[in-house]
């Protein structure tokens, strides 16, 4: 029973909060993974190492195997679809809200809309499912800035404290969805190392239950 372990994390916020989560469930990397430029990080098991990805790039690994597990936020998910994969649990962590924003006290005119976001996916169907007209634009990063520069009528972006969006005159408009950290497993995996994989998801969960 020395099957390996490879679990798929991305750096940041949603890293400091999923290794004190990890450590209840017995895995600890050996070095600083904040501190330092490596990809692959060996823990404090033998078999189990920890790789640090783009987060949109986590559920992929998962997906096709090259990671057994990972941790991914639920609008990567949808926007990427799940094929492949289990989202056994919840973490919890890094909470927010996926709205549409628009320029504060400003009427969204009738008719076709253009809107900007990096959730091309997610904004088609909702839009679809709310009956409207949509051209949607892609965009990587700064959303806000694409309606003050008449780019787009509206955007599709992740609000958390809402501080973006006032610091540039725009206002939440339209809930989607609420967003949190999933832990995500391959479907094979699931079922080639069910018994390692379901103790750390056990432990996991009691620590996020905590
Ligand atoms: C996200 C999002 C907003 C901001 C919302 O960006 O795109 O810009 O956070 O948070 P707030 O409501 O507390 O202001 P993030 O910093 O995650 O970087 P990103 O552009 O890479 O998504």
């Amino acid at each position: 029973m020395n099957q390996t372990l490879t679990i798929a994390l991305t750096k940041g916020r949603i890293m400091d909060e999923t290794l004190p989560l990890l450590a209840a469930a017995g895995i600890e990397p050996l070095e600083d993974i904040a501190r330092s430029r490596k990809l692959v990080f060996d823990t404090n098991q033998d078999n189990v190492r920890l790789l640090v990805l783009r987060g949109a790039d986590v559920p992929t690994y998962v997906q096709f195997g090259a990671a057994d597990m990972g941790v991914s936020g639920k609008d990567t998910l949808m926007e990427n679809g799940a094929d492949g994969l289990y989202e056994p649990l919840d973490l919890n962590i890094a909470r927010c809200k996926l709205m549409t924003a628009a320029i504060k006290d400003v009427p969204t005119r009738p008719g076709r809309i253009r809107v900007a976001t990096k959730y091309v996916n997610i904004a088609k169907q909702y839009y679809a499912s709310q009956g409207r007209q949509v051209d949607i634009i892609k965009l990587y990063g700064a959303m806000e800035l694409a309606p003050i520069m008449q780019l787009a009528d509206e955007i599709v972006d992740i609000v958390d404290t809402g501080n973006t969006l006032r610091a540039n005159g725009l206002e939440p408009r339209d809930f989607i969805a609420d967003i949190s950290s999933r832990l995500i497993v391959n479907k094979a995996s699931m079922k080639m190392k069910h018994i390692k994989i379901q103790r750390v998801i056990d432990d996991i969960a009691k620590a996020v239950a905590k």
